[in-house]
């Protein structure tokens, strides 16, 4: 039996989901040739996936399938609710809601594993964690997983390295159709439309500090840097901190950045970015954001600590007085602004991240793959790639020949 916020929210999520597919051709494609192939017969599939529209897309392209779905979220404040209510109507186990506390959202993890899934699909790992850690009987019935973002398959690798990982895995964010779109011009434009919804703030003219320069960070600053911002980078890796610098950003450490920026976003993938010392030497109304999967990186705790008070400016901004007279905004809690404070990714990026997806669902289910973490298939990810051009009206050029032939010898010159 699904658990949702309110059932009779569904025809209004219906209305979104139909916005949705209009905006993902892609994964429509997809869709009917798997109605007709019907390749995940028998197959149940466990999700634990931010409940949004688009994910409802992905849902119902395995549902066409054959596949059984059960979902919880990955993120107790990115559930939409009306989503969640179409869904279980239209028959699927939905155990989400925004606004669920920790015990209630491993509980609904745990629900979905009840389902006993022969594929898990994942954003973060937990249902991976919670069946190497708590269901340990449910491995020899997995016949492989797939995990979305970056902070998982991180995480996955880990376990991979030391030997714990009992079932195969795709890194699904890994591929290049998925991380070079979505963590890009996803992040970038949804982390953005985070703050605005929740603030309404003028990025011309603000300095915008951006906490990270992998394709998420990148994706942030190239957007403020559109609006108008001055963007300041704050990065550990010198490689990523010199391609910032000659990308024309400028960059500094969290010390000297934090006295500077009128609004911080976080997207490292790392605990701890912006802490106490930091916090100390911020400007009054400086507003704080996180685009990274976990509410890790503004350290909530040394921000309660160092408040006096603190109170709910508007929904998803908590203003926190400091001593001084100083206060600062924290949105959404600390977790990802894009998604707790908007509508996270457009539609027409995740198309190409859940073609990923549905096409590596359809993979593990008709192959036999050894534990670990596996690359999605290059012909998976150009199909994708394919597909999405072609539904933009774009036609590419095709190698000749003489090309291909020059391409594989080494004795052609000057
Ligand atoms: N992650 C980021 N944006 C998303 C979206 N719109 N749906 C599901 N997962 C997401």
């Amino acid at each position: 039996m699904s658990r949702v916020k309110d059932k009779n929210l569904a025809p209004q999520g219906r209305l979104k989901i139909e916005w949705a597919v209009d905006h993902m051709p892609v994964l429509s494609a997809i869709e009917a040739e798997f109605s007709k192939d019907k390749p995940l017969k028998g197959i149940r599939v466990g999700f634990a996936l931010h409940v949004t529209k688009e994910t409802a897309v992905l849902v119902n392209t395995l549902k066409a399938a054959g596949a059984e779905v059960a979902i919880a979220s990955c993120n107790p404040l990115s559930t939409q609710d009306d989503v969640a209510a179409s869904l279980a109507k239209d028959g699927v186990e939905v155990f989400a809601w925004r606004g669920e506390n920790t015990k209630e959202y491993y509980e609904n993890i745990a629900s979905v594993l009840d389902s006993k899934p022969h594929i898990t699909v994942d954003d973060g790992g937990d249902l991976v964690f919670m069946v190497h850690k708590e269901r340990t009987d449910l491995i020899k019935g997995i016949k492989g997983g797939c995990e979305e973002t970056t902070t998982g398959v991180i995480r996955l690798r880990a376990m991979e390295k030391d030997g714990v990982l009992k079932y195969p895995v795709f890194a699904t964010n890994d591929a290049d159709t998925k991380h070079m779109f979505d963590n890009h011009y996803g992040t970038g434009q949804s982390s953005l439309d985070g703050v605005l919804r929740a603030t309404n703030i003028l990025f011309a003219g603000k300095t915008v500090v951006v906490a990270g320069y992998g394709w998420c960070g990148r994706g942030i600053a190239a957007r403020a840097r559109g609006m108008g911002s001055h963007v300041i980078v704050t990065e550990v890796d010198p490689i990523l901190a010199l391609r910032a610098a000659m990308d024309g950003f400028t960059v500094k450490s969290m010390d000297d950045a934090a006295p500077l920026g009128d609004a911080f976003i976080t997207a490292t993938g790392n605990v701890d970015v912006i802490t106490e010392r930091h916090f100390k030497k911020m400007k009054a109304g400086a507003v704080l954001a996180n685009a990274g999967h976990f509410n890790n990186e503004v350290s909530i705790p040394d921000l309660e600590k160092l408040a006096k008070s603190k109170k709910e400016m508007r929904p998803n901004v908590e203003r926190y007085e400091l001593q001084g007279g100083r206060h600062i905004y924290l949105l959404a809690e600390g977790r990802l602004v894009n998604l707790a404070a908007a509508e996270g990714h457009p539609s027409e990026v995740m198309d190409m991240s859940f073609a990923n997806q549905a096409l590596a669902v359809r993979y593990i289910a008709e192959h036999k793959m050894k534990p670990g973490v596996h690359e999605i298939p290059r012909d998976i990810d150009e199909r994708v790639a394919r597909m999405k051009i072609a539904s933009m009206g774009i036609t590419i050029d095709g190698l000749s020949d003489r090309q291909k032939k020059y391409l594989s010898s080494w004795d052609e010159g000057t």
